[in-house]
């Protein structure tokens, strides 16, 4: 059992600076949450205070329902990895694993079984009797994971620690880390600025931004109803485009209306808007550039550059002044990117279109995440 929760969480540093504001969270037993969100945000102040390596300001934190404030971080029965992992150069990779144990003065049996646990779990057996200088880079993280694993704690906190790794060995690693979850089935928080990291890893996400969330959700949620346009434009790759729009309301219901173009609403879209007394006026349309198409009608749109991606082609057009980018399923070896300048149009797929209040920013069709 391992619970984690977050009651209005706060962190304002001796500066003044507020860098975490009234965080709410309740992770529940087993379960794998990711905190993501750009640089400076509060991500790792966050998991810092649930480690007790920084001081909680107000609110309060508990694991399994035990107020952890004044917990030394020894006795919280956590165990965390970070970015810039340190392993002792002159040790091997099982003195490495083994020394939280023979600092806790375990049995020189029991250390013995638990390092060859987790070194078969990480699969490196083999690699035991190595110095880290003998070691990939990727088989140094899984070293420093293996050290956290061997403590067996109730709560794994991971601070981007796959960050220093190339792209080819953070894929890897992150299926790794996908394989050793369902192994240890315990709960987990996971720190990454990478929202494919958080997509993958997560189930559930928390979005941060400026030292408040978001949105929590899981990945589908995120990505099919983000509740702003900060969600919606930092969840999905491509970047969701925004363009203006007019949204009017007629005795026949909300239409829709953008640069030359008016595009279809769906009933959802109807009773979404309706349900939250929406009023006409400027709005920002989101859409996913996986879900607009070259059409013979629509928004009338200038073809930019084109880069072929795979069995993909993103297209960028010119929407009224405004980039936008289309991905284009390319269905055989002929490739027929518009040439630039070339007047094209493009059709969002309607049940697709998102609405947002150009000032708050918020979803007008979900509304925003209630913080509680
Ligand atoms: N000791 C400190 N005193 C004052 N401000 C701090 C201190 N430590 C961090 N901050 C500020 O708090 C904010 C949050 O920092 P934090 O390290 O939690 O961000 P982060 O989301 O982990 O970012 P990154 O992705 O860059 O690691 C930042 O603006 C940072 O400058
Ligand atoms: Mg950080």
């Amino acid at each position: 059992m391992a619970e984690v929760e977050l009651k209005h969480v706060w962190k304002i540093y001796e500066s003044g600076f507020e860098a975490v504001k009234d965080f709410n969270l309740h992770i529940k037993d087993k379960e794998f949450v990711v905190f993501v969100g750009p640089s400076g945000c509060g991500k790792s102040t966050t998991l810092r205070m649930v480690a007790g390596l920084e001081a909680i300001s107000g609110g309060e934190l508990y694991i399994d329902g035990q107020l952890m404030n004044h917990v030394l971080p020894k006795n919280r029965d956590i165990s965390m990895v970070f970015q810039n992992y340190a392993l002792y150069p002159h040790m091997t990779v099982f003195d490495n694993i083994a020394f939280p144990l023979k600092m806790r003065k375990m049995p020189m049996s029991e250390i013995k079984k638990r390092v060859e646990e987790a070194a078969a779990i990480l699969e490196i057996s083999d690699l035991l009797k190595r110095k880290p200088k003998a070691l990939s880079g990727g088989q140094r993280q899984r070293v420093a994971i293996g050290r956290s694993i061997v403590r067996e704690p109730k709560v794994f906190l991971m601070d981007e620690p796959l960050s220093n790794l190339d792209a080819k060995l953070r894929n890897q690693m992150r299926t790794e880390l996908i394989k050793l979850r369902r192994k240890l089935n315990t709960t987990f928080i996971y720190v990454t600025h990478d929202q494919t990291e958080a997509m993958t890893l997560g189930d559930r996400i928390v979005i941060m931004n400026r030292g408040v969330i978001q949105q929590v959700g899981t990945p589908k949620e995120l990505w099919g109803k983000p509740s702003n346009m900060f969600v919606a434009g930092f969840i999905g790759m491509p970047q969701m485009n925004f363009i203006d729009g007019e949204l009017m309301e007629s005795e026949n219901g909300y239409r829709l209306f953008t640069a030359g173009a008016e595009l279809e609403l769906t009933e959802t879209h109807q009773t979404l808007l309706k349900g939250r007394q929406v009023k006409g006026g400027k709005v920002k349309i989101g859409i996913r550039p996986e879900h607009l198409h070259l059409s013979e009608n629509g928004i009338p749109a200038s073809a930019d550059v084109s880069e072929l991606n795979g069995g993909t082609l993103n297209l960028h057009a010119n929407v009224g002044g405004a980039d936008v980018t289309a991905v284009i399923q390319l269905t055989d070896d002929d490739i027929h990117a518009p040439q630039v300048g070339t007047p094209i149009h493009l059709s969002p797929e309607p049940q697709r279109i998102h609405v947002f209040d150009p000032e708050t920013e918020e979803n007008l069709l979900y509304g925003s995440y209630v913080n509680e």
